[in-house]
């Protein structure tokens, strides 16, 4: 285990460009969760304080956007530098904040910065289309479209815990570089990170006001900043049940929403079960589980069903479970309200007679890596998305058995098909609920310039790179009528 925390900072909101303790007066203990103590305090910023944040933002978007996309590049490749320079103190601030194994950490702010560098050339690189009036019946060479992109205002930014630097900036980035001011909200545990990240966009002499960071509960500034009148647009990462209750609560602008998932892993009777079993084994169980992405049931075959459980516990039980400062990949989850989610899907399970492969140990709020087998339908850990490291095994007698279980759900984030024969991985991808499909892989956003959606339950619009400068801007269409 690391070792403890001896200093704890109260750290300071941005707001239109000055850190500031908050009038409230109030802050947040955020407790680590795995040294299970507080490792420093934040702001919870007031309505008042988001209302001058928004309007500086609204101020200082006029001038923003009429800097050069290579000016606004600039202040974010400068941004990138500073993340890269400082990857070992958010690392840790990272690590201690959300749990997660400091190699990871460190994988995730370098990740930062490439996306960062990315969305900058991208940005740099787009272009807008002009369009010839006798394209159209009736139509006249005379008039001439002129199609351009053009910021939206100001974009509300709220992020979730798992990944409080790289879900944060992969919002924040495309809305600068659109142009855009940005209110950016982060997760109440992953403000820390937040804060460490926005120091270093700072220190870049951003413009004063373009972007504020409103730390405070969702639960108490959430559905104002959500309302609120000056924002333009909304990017949110949350849960599912979130995502839906801020749907109902903006009004007439545009969201995009990336949420929960429930991601099968399809494995066919003809899988090569050395790739199943790696892709299975990371994309269930790296950060115990706490990715929207995560393996979240296995679809098997049952021709090859007793072969692949064998195979899966041998692995399961070879995981390296304790402190994320020790790299390990079962670490504690992110609240002990998690770790009683986890437990009662798999208390449900045993009682509804799934077998126990391995697992079902606990220790406050770290779950061990429990592989469940013989999972049926009346079970919740077969619909329920866990975020935490317990994998159900269900068995099918067919594909279309399994298609028709994996699209049952009310998640469509993404699933996995593993199978030798690429036309029987067409014909299931074709028919899954997902916003993507890999065939003989894991589950998985990355690389970050692929689109990156959910269907049903599981979101709303597109992220990715290219996607995400689209959705935070609008076209704008000038006509030339000419002589
Ligand atoms: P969450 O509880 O939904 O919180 C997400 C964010 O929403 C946090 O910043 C939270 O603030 C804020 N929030 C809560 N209530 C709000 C309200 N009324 N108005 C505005 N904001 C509000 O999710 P989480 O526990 O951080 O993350 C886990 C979930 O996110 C999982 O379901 C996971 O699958 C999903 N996720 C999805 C993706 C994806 O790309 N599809 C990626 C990562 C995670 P507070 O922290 O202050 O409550
Ligand atoms: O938790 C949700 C993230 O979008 C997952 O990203 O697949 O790179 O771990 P990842």
């Amino acid at each position: 285990m690391a070792s403890k925390v001896t200093e704890l900072t109260t750290y300071k909101a941005y707001l239109a460009g000055e850190w500031k303790a908050s009038s409230s007066g109030e802050t947040i203990a955020i407790k680590s969760p795995y040294l299970r103590e507080t490792i420093g305090l934040v702001q919870a910023v007031t309505r008042n304080e988001v209302d001058e944040a928004i309007t500086a933002a609204h101020e200082a978007q006029k001038s923003w956007a009429k800097l050069s996309l290579s000016e606004r590049g600039a202040y974010l490749e400068k941004w990138a530098d500073e993340l890269t320079k400082n990857n070992e103190e958010i690392a840790t601030a990272i690590m201690q904040e959300v749990g997660k194994g400091y190699s990871d950490a460190k994988k995730e702010v370098v990740r930062t910065a490439d996306l960062i560098r990315y969305t900058v050339q991208e940005a740099l690189h787009m272009h807008g289309e002009s369009l010839r009036g006798d394209g159209f019946p009736g139509g006249s060479q005379k008039k001439l479209g002129i199609v351009q992109r053009v910021p939206l205002g100001v974009v509300l930014a709220i992020s979730p815990f798992n990944y409080p630097v790289n879900l944060s900036a992969s919002k924040i980035a495309p809305a600068l570089m659109a142009g855009n001011g940005v209110i950016f909200k982060p997760a109440t545990q992953g403000s820390i990170s937040g804060i460490k990240m926005i120091e270093a966009l700072s220190r870049t002499g951003l413009p004063k006001g373009i972007l504020s960071l409103t730390t405070g509960r969702g639960s108490v500034i959430g559905d104002y900043l959500v309302e609120h009148k000056g924002i333009n647009m909304i990017t949110f990462t949350g849960g599912s049940d979130t995502g839906h209750h801020l749907s109902k609560q903006s009004a007439m602008i545009p969201m995009v929403l990336e949420l929960g998932g429930k991601d099968p892993a399809i494995v066919c009777d003809d899988a090569d079960l050395d790739v199943t079993v790696k892709s299975i084994m990371n994309g269930a169980f790296s950060y115990s589980g706490q990715r929207c992405t995560a393996i979240k049931r296995v679809l098997v075959n049952e021709k090859v069903a007793d072969e692949l459980v064998a195979r899966l516990k041998a692995e399961v039980e070879k995981l390296k479970v304790g402190s994320p400062a020790d790299d390990s990949t079962i670490v504690p989850l992110i609240s002990d309200k998690a770790a009683d989610t986890v437990q009662g899907l798999i208390d449900d399970a045993l009682a509804k007679n799934a077998t126990l492969v391995t697992g079902n140990k606990r220790e406050k709020n770290l779950i061990y890596p429990t592989l469940l087998d013989h999972v049926s339908q009346a079970m919740d850990v077969a619909w329920i998305e866990p975020f935490g490291p317990v994998l159900p095994v269900i068995r099918v007698s067919s594909d279309e058995e399994a298609i028709e279980i994996a699209n049952k759900s009310q998640y469509g984030l993404q699933a996995s098909i593993f199978t030798q024969d690429i036309d029987r991985a067409l014909a299931v991808a074709r028919q899954v609920e997902a916003g993507t499909v890999q065939v003989n892989g894991r589950t998985e956003r990355g690389p970050d310039h692929f689109p990156f959606l959910g269907v049903k339950a599981s979101g709303m619009g597109v992220q990715g790179i290219h996607n995400s400068l689209i959705s935070m801007s609008r076209q704008k269409v000038t006509v030339l009528n000419l002589k």
